[in-house]
């Protein structure tokens, strides 16, 4: 592949994600991006497997986004959300509301899933704090669990698999429990750790980054029952799960449960700007309420509800709005089953899952081919690569259509032959 002189010229330069540098391919150099297809420097074009990392629910250059965010940038690109206001969020956070169950209704604007997760810890210890339970100092999370990179979310991911062992230690103080399974002791584990308990925190049916490893609504339903019991907050970090992946506008409604905090991010903007939020009950909200500026909620990044991204949620969200998104979405998880369940007797391979627009497939760790195979066969796909095994994952744009599909899933089926 011929590597553009950009690329040459930038790569002593730029230090890359989740990336050992010494042992890496060079990246892909994109140049342009349409519907559910990357175009490369050499002018091949790659299905994305992944949706730029779940986000691009609505494909590539979406013209009513574009339409929408350069209406905005004409009109005020930033202003900052301390003391003043504007539109794009203030006619946003009712519509995310409306999107939830009743009660969730106030909205922190945030620029990523990771500072959504912190706040959302945030809101949960500050409140609890402020009603005289400072007692209250640690985070219930779960094994298998990501919420994101910064110290606080590192703190919840899961202690085995996560990518941070340098961390180990810093951070929050959580407490992780196995996701319930039928008859096993959660709610013993969870009580010894309850009284010291602000919240509890989990990725609703899927924990993504983690593995792609489901649950079912019942052991979220546990997890609420017990945080009801002992006064504990319940978070639900829908930052993966939202927007219809698992074919509901949120896991939540799948599962039938109904959290006091909620994380979103990723398609809220369609893949194109930053933007993430935290949405609590008015309960919350309400131990805030004082005459004290210290009770405030302690948080506001400078590009807090960046008035771009607003209007991309909203055009987002406009799109959402204008399909069957649950029809779509349940043909998606249908085909995947049919394309993905074959490959659950090949070499390496565990296990075989799917749900909505995510499929799995989790193989021995180590065993899972590199990006570069796929991508000779037309797809991006970038398999996790955890302590406790490879996932090679397909979670693509909701859009995506039955022929770019079939190159994913000819791509997967050629690779792990
Ligand atoms: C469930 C979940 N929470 C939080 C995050 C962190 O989001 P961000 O990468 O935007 O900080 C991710 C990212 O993959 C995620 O999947």
């Amino acid at each position: 592949m011929r590597v553009p002189a950009w690329l040459e010229a930038g790569q002593d330069f730029v230090w890359r994600p989740y990336c050992q540098h010494k042992t890496a391919s060079p990246p892909l150099p994109v140049v342009s991006a349409r519907g559910c297809r990357l175009v490369l420097a050499d002018g091949r074009e790659l299905v994305d497997g992944i949706a730029s990392w779940w986000t691009a629910a609505h494909g590539y250059g979406h013209p009513h986004i574009a339409r929408r965010v350069k209406e905005q940038l004409a009109r005020l690109a930033h202003v900052a959300f301390g003391g003043l206001a504007h539109e794009p969020a203030y006619t946003l956070a009712p519509r995310l509301a409306a999107m939830l169950p009743d009660g969730l209704q106030r909205v922190f604007f945030v620029e990523s899933g990771s500072v959504a997760v912190e706040v959302a810890l945030k809101m949960a210890l500050q409140s609890a704090y402020q009603r005289g339970q400072g007692n209250r100092r640690k985070v219930i999370a779960f094994e298998g669990a990501y919420h994101g990179d910064t110290f606080a979310t590192m703190a919840l991911c899961d202690p085995v698999d996560g990518m941070h062992r340098a961390f180990t230690g810093l951070g929050v103080e959580a407490v992780h429990l196995p996701v319930p399974t039928p008859g096993d002791d959660f709610e013993a584990r969870f009580a010894e750790h309850a009284a010291e308990a602000a919240c509890a925190i989990i990725e609703p049916l899927v924990q993504c980054a983690g593995g792609m490893r489901m649950h079912d609504a019942e052991a979220l339903q546990r997890i609420r029952r017990a945080c009801d019991e002992h006064g504990v907050l319940l978070v639900l970090d829908e930052i993966a799960t939202g927007f219809y992946r698992t074919g509901a506008p949120f896991a939540l409604y799948r599962a039938g449960v109904v959290p006091d905090i909620v994380c979103v991010g990723k398609a809220l903007s369609g893949g194109t700007l930053p933007l993430a939020a935290t949405i609590a009950t008015e309960e919350i909200f309400s131990a805030f309420w004082d005459d004290d500026p210290l009770e405030a909620l302690q948080h506001g990044p400078t590009y807090m509800g960046n008035p771009l991204a607003c209007a991309a949620a909203h055009a987002s969200l406009d799109l959402f709005e204008q399909s069957d998104m649950a029809s779509v979405v349940g043909r998606l998880e249908t085909r995947l089953r049919e394309g993905l369940e074959p490959l659950r007797h090949r070499p390496h391979v565990r296990d075989v899952r799917v749900l909505g627009a995510i499929g799995a497939v989790e193989m021995e760790p180590g065993s899972a081919p590199a990006s570069d195979a796929f991508a000779a066969r037309g797809a991006f796909v970038r398999p996790l690569r955890l302590a406790s095994a490879d996932v090679v994952y397909l979670m693509p744009p909701l859009v995506i259509a039955d022929e770019d599909l079939d190159v994913l899933l000819a791509a997967l089926d050629a690779v792990l032959r």
